[in-house]
């Protein structure tokens, strides 16, 4: 079957108790003991739940893992994928990764004296030149948030195996649909499925997937003792979502490249980021690894002449706000929003410039959507 078809149909039956074409929603907490000393699949649902376990292996099914996991946002499978690491111990991570990454890491991983370093990962030799022998992982996201750079996910796995270390691979902006890093050689696959997995903003959650039992063990302990999970209801919502992840992500991409033609040239912005146009450095890269360069795009505004404020305040049908990823086209500034907790020096060594603009585009009307651009331009012109 092609993978359109399994975002309908799931990885195999839903329901074998009365055929329901939807898998049921289990919102027990608890599940009645049949034996006194026999274990069984459900006991207590922090631990496992029909709905979630379902899920689980249908995420895994997708990822192209043996195993999968379901948590309670992104961030919360960020965390779950990194505590496989150990005191005094060092991850690297792409230099313009989601600003709530590097949250995770300087605030809470810090004080379990687990390191990390920034680094450009779409440069081989600048990352190899970074392992030290307490390097034990990378994380990468490709294309990264906000600057869509891209990483060479197979080459970085095969360094990273080189040096005893794994590689965790963010896949947020683009999904399995369109990119399975797990397939290209890392160890663990994690994503917010707050994004185009749901699809329509009104479920916050994560997902994880990896093929090695080890690591496996050490995120499903992570889940379980630490009880960040994905709940029933909204794992249903997710399911319904992924039903519709292939016409939503193929007609985001289709008009990403109409919005696209509209900014090339345009006089209101001075650099455009999208790793489909020939002229990104990791174009050639790209094209190898992922399906489609996706609905993300980031542009710098033309600062001198148009007022960024004013810009953003202008928009009728784009929402300025959190999020991506979704049936709205949505828009924000990483220096005030996903990247606000960055310092201004790391946002400078990342390449994140003030008037920076990143575009999540939707499934509106291409029309409609470059002539809210097209308007908010005029209204900021200084
Ligand atoms: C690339 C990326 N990873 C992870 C996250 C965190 O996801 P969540 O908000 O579901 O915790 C985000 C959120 O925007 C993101 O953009």
């Amino acid at each position: 079957m092609g993978i359109g078809s399994i975002l309908v149909h799931g990885h195999k039956e839903p329901d074998n108790t009365f055929n329901a074409v939807v898998p049921p929603i289990y919102l027990t907490t608890t599940y009645r003991k049949e034996k006194f000393s026999e274990p069984q699949e459900f006991e207590y649902s922090r631990g496992a739940n029909p709905t979630r376990t379902y899920f689980e292996e249908f995420i895994a099914y997708l990822e192209g893992g043996r195993h999968g996991f379901a948590f309670s946002s992104g961030t919360a499978a960020n965390a779950a994928a990194l505590s496989v690491l150990g005191f005094g111990e060092k991850v690297l991570v792409t230099r313009n990764v989601y600003g709530g990454t590097v949250s995770l890491l300087s605030t809470v991983f810090k004080n379990f004296g687990i390191n990390f370093e920034l680094v450009d990962t779409s440069n081989l030799e600048e990352l190899e030149d970074r392992f030290d022998s307490k390097t034990k992982a990378v994380f990468i996201e490709t294309p990264s948030n906000p600057l869509l750079d891209i990483a060479d996910i197979r080459a970085i796995s095969n360094l990273a195996k080189k040096h005893n270390a794994i590689t965790i691979v963010d896949n947020t902006f683009l999904s399995p649909y369109f990119q399975k890093p797990l397939e290209l050689g890392a160890d663990i696959v994690v994503e917010s499925a707050t994004k185009f997995l749901s699809g329509h903003s009104d479920v916050i959650a994560g997902v994880a997937a990896t093929n090695s039992d080890e690591l496996a063990e050490k995120i499903g302990a992570y889940q379980r003792s630490g009880g960040s999970i994905a709940q029933p209801f909204d794992v249903y919502l997710l399911i319904r979502g992924i039903k519709t992840l292939a016409i939503r992500a193929d007609k985001q991409v289709e008009t990403t490249r109409k919005v696209i033609a509209f900014l090339d040239g345009n006089p209101a912005v001075d650099r455009i980021f999208y790793p489909g146009l020939v002229t990104h450095p990791g174009y050639e890269i790209h094209k190898k690894q992922a399906r489609s360069p996706g609905a993300l795009l980031s542009f710098e505004l033309n600062g001198s002449n148009y007022n960024i404020e004013a810009f953003f305040d202008s928009l009728r049908l784009i929402t300025h706000g959190a999020s991506l990823g979704s049936v709205e086209s949505l828009i924000q500034n990483p220096k005030t929003g996903s990247h606000a907790r960055f310092t201004q020096e790391q946002r400078e060594k990342s390449g994140i410039k003030d008037n920076l603009v990143r575009l999540s585009v939707g499934i509106e009307d291409a029309e409609d959507i470059i002539k809210d651009l097209k308007n908010a331009f005029a209204s900021a012109k200084k």
